[in-house]
């Protein structure tokens, strides 16, 4: 595990705060008729302006702010003056802040306008898989109790967990060790200790688990076609429970 000192988390929750703002900005920006790069511009600017960097832009080569995917798009779509928004859509806004150094990581799934009901559940079993995950993000408890947890939500609603793209630790890095899966058993993974700060990002599909890699090299979709929601949230393990650094 990641454990980071008391300085650094400090750092971590100004990363974390500038994460949540961006999102909670962008959120504000999405409605028919803005494409994915109006919102990158935007929030790239909104980023730099609060003193901090965007760390997707560059990392392994991606070339932009933040991962804007559409309905049936799991993760990594790339901003597109192309990819207009339109009444009815889904898009998860997944982006990651460096402030000094240490890194804020951090996704919600928005409805465009007025959505079906189907997909509002999708959203929202999505964001309670995170919430039951982290009942479970205790100190000396096995990881795979979070993972376990998570599946066990997604699944008794009828939706499935795309097992390519797990969670993450984070500080310095984007990606640390350990891998946070969304699946498994509650015996898997090391066991969590104090301080760790991980990046917990259940991905849901309304479908199958199955996903396809599209041929821009970086965007995943699912196979069925069928929509998939994320929600992700930089979290801070404590004696007296789980900090939420990007809520
Ligand atoms: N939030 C994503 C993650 O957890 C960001 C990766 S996009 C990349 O992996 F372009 F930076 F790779
Ligand atoms: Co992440």
């Amino acid at each position: 595990m990641n454990n980071l000192n008391p300085s650094e988390i400090v750092l971590m929750k100004k990363a974390g705060q500038i994460t949540r703002d961006a999102l909670n900005y962008c959120e504000t920006l999405i409605k028919p008729g803005v494409s994915t790069k109006e919102l990158d511009i935007l929030v790239e600017k909104f980023i730099i302006d609060s003193g901090a960097s965007p760390a997707c832009k560059g990392y392994e080569g991606y070339p932009a702010t933040i991962c804007s995917s559409v309905n049936e798009m799991v993760v990594h779509g790339i901003p597109s003056y192309d990819c207009v928004l339109k009444e009815g859509d889904i898009v998860s806004i997944d982006l990651v802040v460096n402030y000094k150094g240490y890194h804020g990581d951090a996704t919600r799934t928005f409805p465009v306008g007025k959505i079906s009901d189907e997909k509002a559940k999708l959203i929202e079993v999505t964001k309670q898989c995170f919430f039951e995950g982290i009942k479970y993000l205790k100190i000396g408890h096995r990881l795979g109790e979070v993972s376990h947890a998570i599946q066990q939500h997604a699944e008794k609603n009828g939706f499935s967990v795309v097992r390519e793209l797990v969670g993450h630790g984070i500080g310095k890095n984007m990606h640390e060790p350990p891998n946070v899966p969304n699946y498994g058993k509650v015996t898997d993974g090391p066991i969590i200790t104090e301080n760790a700060c991980l990046a917990i990002e259940p991905m849901i599909n309304m479908g199958q688990k199955e996903v396809w890699l599209v041929e821009d090299g970086w965007g995943v979709v699912t196979r069925d076609g069928k929509c998939s929601a994320h929600y992700e949230n930089t979290v801070h393990v404590t004696k007296d429970g789980v900090e939420i650094f990007t809520l």
